[in-house]
């Protein structure tokens, strides 16, 4: 039995977890896992709330995300109810869910990703860090944090709280804007767009051409892909429909709220995190790296491989650029940290438009529910991927049933495909280094996961697995519960 190598914690993502290598007699990797060790298990005590405190509730899913869980479960509340949120409600919803785009695109290029390309990915990792890139480009530090401050700023004024929202209600939103609020917020709107036009025009001169090499060839795996595209194929983020695109380019578009039909869950013994894969391509489940079956992608690069367009100027300016150079689908698991810096350019693009647009400042922002029995989906584009929240109520509004599937859990499969890629490729004959190491945690870092977003599952099929250590680090004992 060969040697196991372990990265844990795995550093700058949200969330735990950890990947195990396994090396075979000769050194080579015989196998990898990326274990996610928490779980949060908000599918079960859903189970038994009123319906409209779900909004407030979901919030708590996550600090990084809660715009996204709250407006997916706003969308899940209209279905329920059967409402449709007027014109102001909308636009509220969408504003808020581009800002907090903004602030999150921001953190994980700058904060989470960027030490990788800035410093990069031998540098030590005393300085492989937030740290180490403000202490090289202050200037460049100094926007990061300014411009993360003018989203929460953002936020607060359009809803009251930037983080875990209560504004989003069941048929709309309960706060208008005022026209003294829309004017305080325009100019820090542009001064975000300015950053995001910084941001893209750094990376493109600095950062990418760099790692030309890298992109084409590490965490490179063939699979398909999901995002939202409005009715004429643009890229959306709060609405639309849902796009699967199979590796040869091919799609099929459909429903979000049909998505049990496309869409089946796989659990798997080592990990709190269910497996997504494309049930209606027909060829079950399979991570091999040479035959993959029924895989697909969600998140930045899968967003901008599943839509023909983006609906502002200079992202779709970006795009044209993009896919001119890298083709459709891209497999390139790097172009993930592009693919988002022309996102960040999109929603600062979004919030200005939005917040020139007359209706913003409507005074009707919702409208009255009545509780009844139903079911419903609602669905947007995390920053991290396709979230969906699909709830059954009874007679009284009481829910007796929750299934969320969250963007980093689409993409759970993929970042162990890309980990084993990487880790296989890198590491030869028991040879290896931190910085090998790191160019394996960059294979997850790319997807950006959320990993406390993501584990939910506590349905009796799960194995929890726990092993027990002594002071020296030797394993004494294994409990298992199945
Ligand atoms: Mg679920
Ligand atoms: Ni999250």
């Amino acid at each position: 039995m060969g040697k196991t190598i372990t990265i844990a914690p795995v550093t700058r993502i949200e969330g735990h977890a950890k990947v195990t290598i396994q090396l075979d007699d000769a050194g080579n990797v015989a196998d990898t896992q990326v274990n996610v060790v928490e779980l949060r298990g908000f599918e079960k005590f859903c189970v038994g709330r009123p319906v409209e405190e779900l909004l407030r509730i979901v919030t708590s899913i996550c600090g990084v995300c809660p715009w996204s869980h709250h407006l997916a479960s706003a969308k899940a509340n209209d279905a329920v109810f059967g409402v449709t949120p007027p014109p102001a409600g909308r636009k509220l919803r969408e504003l808020c869910n581009a800002i907090a785009y903004t602030e999150e695109h921001i953190l994980h290029f700058f904060f989470l990703a960027g030490a990788d390309f800035v410093m990069g990915p031998d540098a030590d990792y005393a300085v492989r860090n937030v740290l180490g890139i403000a202490a090289a480009n202050p200037d460049i530090a100094k926007a990061v944090v300014r411009n993360r401050h003018l989203g929460a700023q953002m936020l607060g004024i359009v809803s009251g709280k930037s983080i875990h929202p209560v504004t989003a209600v069941p048929g709309g939103f309960s706060k208008p804007l005022a026209e003294d609020e829309r004017q305080r917020l325009a100019p820090m709107a542009g001064e975000v767009l300015e950053f995001a036009k910084f941001a893209i025009g750094f990376a493109k001169a600095n950062i990418f051409p760099k790692y030309l090499d890298a992109i084409k060839t590490l965490a490179v795996i063939k699979t398909g892909f999901l995002g939202t595209v409005t009715e004429d194929g643009a890229l959306n983020l709060y609405d639309g429909k849902l796009r699967l695109m199979k590796p040869d380019g091919s799609y099929t578009d459909f429903r979000y709220d049909q998505y049990t039909e496309h869409l089946g869950e796989k659990v798997l013994p080592w990990s709190y995190l269910k497996f997504p894969y494309a049930k209606a391509w027909g060829e079950g489940f399979d991570m091999d790296l040479a035959a993959p079956k029924g895989i697909y992608r969600t998140n930045t690069l899968a967003r901008l491989n599943v839509c023909d367009k983006i609906a502002t100027p200079l992202a779709q300016a970006e795009f044209e650029g993009f896919r001119a150079q890298f083709g459709r689908p891209v497999q390139h698991t790097l172009l993930y940290h592009y693919a988002r810096l022309i996102e960040l350019l999109y929603n600062a693009e979004l919030a200005v438009q939005l917040l020139n647009d007359p209706e913003i400042t409507g005074r009707e922002t919702r409208v009255p529910v009545t509780p009844r029995a139903a079911r419903g989906v609602g669905c947007v584009e995390a920053p991290r991927g396709t979230l969906i929240h699909d709830y059954e109520t009874d007679a009284e509004g009481i829910v007796t049933d929750a299934n969320l599937i969250v963007g980093t859990t689409h993409n759970n499969a993929p970042i162990n495909m890309s980990v084993k890629q990487a880790a296989t490729s890198l590491i030869k004959g028991g040879k290896y280094d931190q910085g090998i190491l790191n160019r394996v945690e960059m294979a997850i870092r790319a997807y950006d996961p959320c990993l406390s977003c993501a584990t939910h599952a506590l349905d009796g099929t799960l194995a929890v697995k726990v092993e027990v250590f002594d002071h020296t680090g030797e394993l004494l004992d294994t409990l298992a519960n199945c």
